[in-house]
């Protein structure tokens, strides 16, 4: 999701709208998870990540005392204290790489829990904990998903919350994991950062490799972050924030080539810096944009992490392009054309191939999907979002009022004549209406207003991409499978059921908040919060949950019986105390005739 101020948030919404010694050993706490820490040495704790049933990355980084290049040994373990090796080896790193380190350490056994940790000369790094996937026929997975951690934006107490747990598989991070905006109160989401101590490094915009590595090592410093990693392995994809915001394959809103160069340079910059700090298996050496990828729980779920955003998405429509300048008229049908263009692609072609392959050899009773941008329809009223004179522009306090209005009309007229009383202004006001309400039905501008057409309130989502979104629900359905689909992005938290084009249920659609950036409350902060989500999910009738204000983080809870989304949210993450609660758990069942959220 972009910063947006007011005209942004028009603009997105509707056109696409963040020290101890040396060879120190940290202690484990009961559970295995180091504590976070810096070293001379190890710099930025450990993390692990990709995990198989053999095998699993392991990462650290170490920098050298002196000289170019550090030799280090690396080693596995069943147990806490290290003393049944299982697995070893040694490895180096220099500069080349930013002093990172990632290890296949393979010859592991499926569904069991390890221990790591790094050594060189006397240094030894924390230790961290990890898992290999399970095999055979598992009862229960549980998945913390996460997105949109901006660091300027306020502490990362979300994953210090998921860190806590001992319930947990894996992580799943979604994308947004930093942000590439430059330092400076008038910054996306950096007006608290001073305050906060959180003022992004390096101070400029991100674009050379040596400013992603900054940038990597600055989030990586938060002991919050390092608790989580050292505590469970990560699953990671990108989204746009990892390059520029609103990317897509040939370039990002915010990139400018004639003054920030070439973007497939940027982007391979910011790439390698991924690939350095995230403990990421690379899928092809040759072509870092392929990072789709598969994990298999046994015979419970497989899990497909999917590019949204770099390798095949063609770039955004935009509602502002199709909008006369001198007229104001809205030309309806370019763009409907436009929309409906069958090569237009999100996921792009070579990926949709890899996915429906993916999908048809998985027997996994549930099918997920983890990521980018929101799959579920969300269109709301024109009006709403587009300052044209057609469509005139209200606020969704107003729109309330309006619709009220309509609805009390509406509903007196229909009890009026069943009762054989004519409708007619002195009964409806008789019957309850206010003045202000009959005011407001005899207005042509608010009749325009509540007949105006609803529209796809982001088009940087798959709603704008909706022929390439039918292509996917099309592979679902034909293949018969249990679709989950997991999003971020948006700062704020969703649950949708997912239907076709012709109102087929396909599957639902569990979308996590943001760990740290802000959502809807920061562009829209004279509406209630909880008008604003009852507000929606009465406009977007496949909407079942929506929190537009509190940051967190979701657990998907997956057994052969059920998946269910817990939605775990913070207080704040502006001051150092907060409170967590569990704000809502929607759950879904599998099965053709169900793949909906059961609505209680
Ligand atoms: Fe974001």
């Amino acid at each position: 999701m972009p910063p947006i101020d007011r005209r942004n948030f028009i603009r997105h919404i509707i056109a696409g709208s963040g020290a101890l010694a040396s060879g120190l050993l940290t202690a484990c706490n009961n559970d295995g998870a180091a504590n976070a820490s810096t070293s001379n040495t190890f710099t930025h704790g450990v993390a692990s990540g990709d995990p198989l049933t053999d095998r699993v990355i392991l990462w650290t980084r170490a920098v050298p005392a002196s000289g170019s290049s550090l030799n280090v040994n690396w080693e596995v373990a069943s147990d806490e204290a290290f003393s049944n090796i299982v697995s070893k080896g040694e490895t180096s790193t220099d500069a080349a790489r930013d002093y990172t380190i990632k290890v296949d350490a393979t010859g592991l056994q499926a569904g069991s829990t390890y221990f790591y940790r790094f050594k060189t000369g006397d240094a030894v790094s924390p230790s961290g904990k990890t898992r290999t996937l399970p095999t055979g026929d598992i009862s229960e997975v549980k998945l913390a998903v996460f997105s949109c951690a901006n660091y300027p934006a306020g502490y990362f107490h979300v994953y210090a919350e998921a860190a806590k747990r001992n319930d947990l598989f894996a992580a799943l991070h979604l994308g947004d994991y930093i942000y590439e905006y430059g330092a400076g109160a008038d910054q996306y989401a950096s007006a608290d950062a001073t305050k906060l101590g959180r003022v992004s490094v390096p101070a400029n915009e991100l674009l050379k490799i040596e400013d992603y590595r900054q940038r990597y090592a600055q989030y990586r410093s938060d002991k919050d972050l390092q608790a989580l990693h050292a505590r469970l392995p990560f699953i990671c994809i990108w989204d746009d924030h990892e390059v520029a915001n609103d990317a897509w394959k040939d370039g990002a809103e915010n990139h400018t080539t004639a003054t920030e160069g070439d973007f497939t340079l940027r982007r391979a910059a910011a790439l390698k810096a991924w690939y350095e700090w995230l403990p990421v298996r690379e899928q092809d050496a040759s072509n870092p944009l392929k990072a789709y990828r598969s994990f298999d729980f046994g015979s419970l779920l497989s899990l497909h992490m999917l590019d949204t955003r770099l390798g095949g998405r063609d770039k955004q429509l935009d509602y502002v392009d199709y909008i006369d300048p001198s007229t104001g008229v809205f030309n309806t049908a370019g763009f409907t054309a436009a929309m409906s263009d069958p090569t237009r692609q999100l996921l792009g072609a070579e990926q949709t191939a890899w996915l429906q392959g993916q999908l048809a050899a998985s027997t996994a009773i549930w099918q997920v999907l983890g990521q980018q941008v929101l799959m579920g329809k969300m269109h709301l009223p024109s009006p709403l979002l587009t300052p044209t004179p057609q469509n005139p522009t209200v606020s969704f306090a107003q729109y309330g009022v309006i619709a009220t209005a309509f609805i009390t009309y509406q509903t007196l007229s229909t009890q009026l004549t069943a009762a054989g009383t004519p409708v007619t202004p002195e009964n409806l006001l008789a019957a309850g209406m206010t003045t202000d309400q009959l005011t407001i039905v005899n207005d042509p501008t608010s009749q325009a207003i509540i007949n105006a057409p609803s529209i796809p309130y982001n088009l940087d989502a798959w709603d704008g991409y909706a022929v390439a979104r039918e292509t996917v629900y099309g592979i679902a359905r034909l293949l018969d499978k249990n679709l989950l689909v997991l999003s971020g992005d948006t700062h704020n938290a969703w649950a949708n059921d997912l239907q076709d084009q012709d109102g087929n249920q396909v599957g639902v659609e569990f979308a996590t908040g943001s760990v740290s950036s802000p959502g809807l409350e920061e562009y829209l902060p004279g509406t209630s919060p909880a008008e604003l989500a009852a507000g929606v999910r009465q406009l977007i009738p496949t909407l079942a949950y929506a929190d537009t204000s509190k940051r967190g983080y979701l657990v998907l809870r997956v057994t052969p019986a059920e998946a269910q989304a817990d939605w775990h949210l913070v207080s704040t993450v502006k001051e150092t105390v907060y409170t967590t609660v569990l704000d809502k758990s929607l759950t879904t069942l599998p099965g053709a005739g169900n793949r909906k959220i059961v609505r209680t």
